[in-house]
């Protein structure tokens, strides 16, 4: 299993901006990147064709779409598909993140919707899942995760191709904060997620990807990498810029 590397450019870059940022990319990780690692980028929707056009080519580089909505068209204002996405060369979209559940107000099955969908048009869909302060305060961390992903995951058919779903566990209070998970709260939150995957899907959820997100960097991220059932990240402001990302990618 290659470990995936991701960035979430969330509502940064203009279209010349995210031009130059993968181009930086390509020309500081393409021609070190190890067999084992994945890279991902999720740049803005008003970026997604120029970042594809320069990444797709490039073996081992990829892009995907920050969210999308659950039909192929209609009168929706404001939204794009998964068929939109595909279209400007994104094979990625992410669901449920973070400041969508609790900025913008998406609730667990809204999420679990757009994750189905997604999967059924054919993108790699990447589920976030995670805790506020309050809720890990509270000892509530595996509750929240159990249903995040019971719901997340509820119209997820049993014969899933495992490779085509990866788990984002970003706990809210190290997202932008530099105030990162420790090990040991790491590798028990994975392990959580392993569990609740197995049971949702069987043994072939030992080849579903769950990644790290919250306040990695290209310091911290070799430690990162390294524990159990961690088979990726999910970067966002140590993204932003090719040579910091390139360190992350390469750590
Ligand atoms: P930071 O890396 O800025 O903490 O953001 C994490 C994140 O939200 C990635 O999706």
């Amino acid at each position: 299993m290659k470990k995936l590397m991701a960035a979430n450019w969330k509502m940064y870059k203009t279209w010349g901006e995210a031009e130059a940022t993968a181009r930086d990319l390509v020309d500081l990780a393409a021609s070190k990147l190890p067999e084992d690692r994945e890279v991902l980028v999720f740049p803005p929707f008003t970026a997604l064709k120029a970042v594809s056009d320069i990444l797709n080519p490039v073996d081992g580089f990829s892009t995907g779409g920050q969210d999308y909505y659950y039909e192929d068209e209609g009168a929706f204002t404001g939204e794009i598909s998964p068929v939109m996405l595909a279209d400007v060369g994104a094979a990625y979209g992410l669901t449920g993140h973070s400041e969508r559940r609790h900025v913008l107000g998406e609730d667990d099955e809204c999420v679990g919707r757009k994750t189905a969908y997604g999967l059924s048009r054919g993108l790699k869909v990447i589920l976030c899942i995670g805790e506020l302060i309050e809720e890990r305060r509270a000892g509530r961390v595996h509750e929240v995760l159990e249903r995040q992903l019971r719901i997340g995951l509820g119209g997820v058919p049993g014969d899933l191709d495992p490779e085509q779903l990866s788990v984002a566990y970003e706990p809210v209070w190290a997202i932008g904060t530099g105030e990162v998970a420790g090990p040991t709260e790491i590798v028990e939150a994975h392990a959580f997620i392993r569990k609740n995957l197995i049971s949702l899907f069987g043994k072939k959820a030992n080849e579903i990807r769950i990644l790290y997100g919250g306040s990695v960097k290209p310091d911290n991220c070799g430690d990162i990498i390294a524990l159990d059932n961690v088979d990726g990240v999910l970067v966002g402001g140590a993204s932003l810029h090719g040579e910091s990302f390139s360190r992350i990618v390469l750590a």
